[in-house]
Order: structure tokens, then sequence, then C-alpha cells
């Protein structure tokens, strides 16, 4: 099994030493935890989908200490300046156009002249980012498809040995990935729901349009994705037999497995991914998922279950 470790100032030295040594590191941010390596190594960033088991090569998130940071790889205009002013440091990716002269890996862009930046607030990634002294390249520390992890033994559960070290942060305060924009083009798009909500995003920069084809321009956004092993049933009220529930707000059944008993959106994004892995790990015949509203973190939630559905390859 990989080392997990909690989080010293010795260890943040060691994780440091680590990614500049071209190795791979776990490590916890306030949405979900990422596999991290140095974005300007191309082996230590191939290392990244090889540790994933990607079929393909997918573009990968880079993070940033800052937004000055930042402007070395990507170029930024009034748009998204004022989104990361609004929400950097936090769970917002933007998709920019790459700057010439960068030293990221092209590896992180996966062939594309763009690149996808986030400034993450989780203190110990922040601790990470200043003593690595890199920009990081970090999907979801999960196995291509599977759950995102929100806590470390979830990542140990599906990467074992093939990452060097992972950081113990505890849970993910979120819990659900980074909101993704592509600011790009003449109408910025959702390319992903997150951690951010749209109507946040909007009364910033105005209305956000929907990619025609998102699996086309955000390709880790393929229809059947965080998928637990057993099947998922939306829209459920309560379980058939063979199932389990995954259950939502005040009037569940007394006893169920609750995202938010009290209906909270925040409190159920934070929960979901640790609540499929639970379920799942009970081998049931079916997880069957109550509504949950459509507005605000619902909408992430809702494309997460989505995704989680969907028929499988
Ligand atoms: O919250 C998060 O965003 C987490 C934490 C670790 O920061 N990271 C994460 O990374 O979810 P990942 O690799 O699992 O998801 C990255 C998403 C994918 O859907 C990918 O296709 C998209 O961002 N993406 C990355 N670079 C892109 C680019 N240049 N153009 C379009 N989409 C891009
Ligand atoms: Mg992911």
């Amino acid at each position: 099994m990989s080392r997990v470790g909690p989080v010293t100032d010795e260890s943040v030295n060691e994780a440091a030493a680590i990614l500049r040594a071209g190795g791979l590191v776990a490590l916890p941010t306030e949405t979900v935890y990422g596999l991290g390596a140095d974005a300007t190594n191309d082996r230590a960033v191939a290392r990244i989908f090889e540790a994933k088991q990607r079929p393909e090569f997918n573009p990968l998130i880079v993070h940033v200490p800052n937004l000055e940071a930042a402007r070395a790889h990507a170029i930024f205009d009034v748009r998204s300046q004022r989104l990361a002013d609004r929400f950097w440091p936090g769970a917002l990716t933007l998709v920019l156009a790459r700057r010439e002269g960068s030293d990221l890996s092209l590896l992180v862009s996966a062939g594309l002249d763009t690149v996808a930046l986030r400034c993450p607030a989780h203190e110990i990634a922040r601790r990470l980012l200043a003593a690595a002294g890199r920009p990081v390249a970090a999907p979801s520390a999960n196995r291509s498809g599977r759950i995102s992890p929100t806590t470390a033994s979830h990542v140990a559960d599906d990467l074992g040995d093939a990452v060097d070290l992972i950081l113990d942060g505890g849970p993910c305060p979120i819990g659900v990935e980074s909101t993704t924009v592509d600011v790009t083009g003449d109408t910025p798009l959702l390319l992903r729901p997150g951690g951010v909500t749209r109507e946040a995003i909007e009364s910033e920069i105005g209305s956000l349009g929907t990619p025609d084809d998102a699996s086309v321009r955000a390709p880790g956004m393929l229809a059947s994705h965080y998928a637990p092993r057993a099947p998922l049933r939306l829209n459920a009220q309560d379980a058939a037999p063979g199932e389990v529930l995954l259950a939502f707000g005040p009037d569940a059944p007394a006893g169920a497995v609750n995202l938010s008993a009290s209906g909270d959106l925040v409190e159920a994004a934070a929960n979901l991914f640790a609540m499929l892995r639970d379920l799942d790990d009970a081998e049931p015949g079916a997880i069957a998922v109550m509504p949950v509203p459509e507005h605000g973190l619902g909408v992430t939630i809702n494309d997460r279950l989505a995704r989680a559905a969907a028929p499988r390859a």
C-alpha cells in the first residue's frame, strides 16, 4: 500500500521533494483529493495517466498558488480576470488560452491550445504548492471512471501503490469537483457544474452557455463517470428488495443513509461521494437514490448522479 501520512511541515516538505523529483503525491483540496504531479515534467504527468488507468490522455487541471502564477501559463481577459478575482482561491477551474512560452507540459493540455487552471483554497494544498514551487497537475485521485475520493482512505483504496505519498487532510469540505468554465470563446461555457454554483458565476459575468458536445470539449466528462459498481436507480422513493437507499431530505425513511436529513444541498454535496462508496461496499443489487432539487449545488449533485447511473461501456 502507498504511505498515508498526517500533515506536518515535514510531510509537506517531503511531498514537495517527491513532486520535484517527478513523483506522484495525493493531496487534499476543498473539492476532492487530487493526484498531483509537477505540471512542467512530461514524465511525471504521464505517470498520472498510468496511475489512473485513463484510457486516453484527457487534459488535466493545473493548480497554481495565485493569479500571478496563473498568468505565466494562460492569457486572461476581462471576464476571466473577474472570475479569478471573485472565486480564487476556490472551487472554480478556468479553461484559458495557453500562453506561448509557458513551461507547462504539453500533456496537461492533451494536444489542445488551452489549459485548465485552478487556484485551490485548501490550506494543505496551498502549503504544498508553496513548498514545491511549481504548478501541480492534479486530476481527481480515483481510478478512471470511478467515484472521486473525498478522504485519504478512498485514495488508498483506489490507487494503492501507484502513488508515492498520500497527505491525509481529513474529509474534503465541499466534496464535489470544481466548476469548470471555458472562457476562450465569445460566450463563456459551463463545461462542468461543480462546487461554485452557476448562479454565482452568472452574477459576475452574465449568462453561461452550454457546450453542444460537452464530451468533446471536456473529455473527462464522458456520459458514464463517477460510477459505483452497483447500478443506480434515480428518483426512487424507497428501496426495493435487494436495493439500498441513498436518501435526501426530511421525508426520507427513518434510519436511511441520508445525504442531508435537513435538505441542505451543501451538506449533501459534501456527503455524496463518500456515501456512494459506503453503500457500494455492501454490494447491493442496486443503489436507489431519492430526488435532489435541481438548483444551486443540487445541479452539480444531479449531474454526478446522472453520470453514475448512465449505461456503462
Ligand atoms: O475539483 C477539481 O477540479 C479536482 C481537484 C483535484 O482540483 N480535479 C479534477 O480534475 O476534478 P479531473 O481531471 O478529474 O477533471 C478535469 C476536468 C475534466 O473534465 C477535463 O476534461 C477538463 O477538466 N479539462 C481539463 N483541461 C481542459 C481543457 N484544456 N479544455 C477543456 N476541458 C479541460
Ligand atoms: Mg475526475
